[in-house]
């Protein structure tokens, strides 16, 4: 698969990615969501834990933003593929289970029909942990098939494919600092 970048139009394997939330739109909005989680967490240190590898991105600036102790965790959670659609299951590498009586805020790059997060929350559970809230960058409400409470959403957005900020269509598009979205 190829993949060319211009200033305003991506493809990727012949699929056509505009531009449609700018980095200074993203930036300016995870700066509310960090003082938000600020303000929530004063009283304790909350452990950031980051789902792999869309979500380096969001979580590396929303931390940058928080001006307070917090910790940070890795999970990785593979469902997609080389594809536009959700494969149905999800695999779950967690590289920590210490979460005993922990505040996790779990973060996540984009939420679609909800079975990734769905997954994650009900393995984390085990490990019996204080609390868990979830902040994301996107969501697309249209296609959730699941009752989630997002604590921290940065954008609803319509039921479209993304890419850019750590988003990848075929593990391309991550590095775009920008989001772009598929091409009617
Ligand atoms: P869900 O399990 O259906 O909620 O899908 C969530 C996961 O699918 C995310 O963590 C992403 O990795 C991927 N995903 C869903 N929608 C998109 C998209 O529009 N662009 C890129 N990845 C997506
Ligand atoms: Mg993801």
């Amino acid at each position: 698969m190829t993949a060319v970048f211009e200033d305003n139009l991506i493809t990727i394997g012949g699929k056509e990615f505009v531009p449609y939330i700018t980095h200074q739109q993203i930036s300016s909005r995870i700066q509310e969501l960090a003082q938000k989680i600020q303000l929530d967490y004063q009283s304790t240190t909350p452990v950031f834990l980051v789902v792999l590898k869309g979500a380096i991105f969001f979580a590396s600036e929303l931390m940058q933003n928080i001006k307070m102790p917090v910790h940070l965790e890795i999970l990785k959670a593979e469902s997609y593929g080389n594809r536009l659609e959700s494969s149905g299951k999800v695999k779950l590498f967690l590289t920590n289970h210490d979460f005993e009586n922990k505040d996790i805020i779990i973060v996540e790059d984009i939420i679609d029909t909800g079975l990734t997060i769905k997954t994650v929350l009900e393995e984390l559970k085990k490990y019996k942990p204080k609390t868990i809230e979830l902040a994301v960058l996107l969501l697309k409400k249209e296609k959730l098939q699941f009752n989630l409470n997002v604590k921290y959403c940065g954008f609803e957005i319509p039921s479209k494919f993304v890419i850019g900020f750590g988003l990848d269509y075929a593990e391309f598009g991550r590095n775009l600092k920008d989001i772009f979205i598929l091409k009617e």
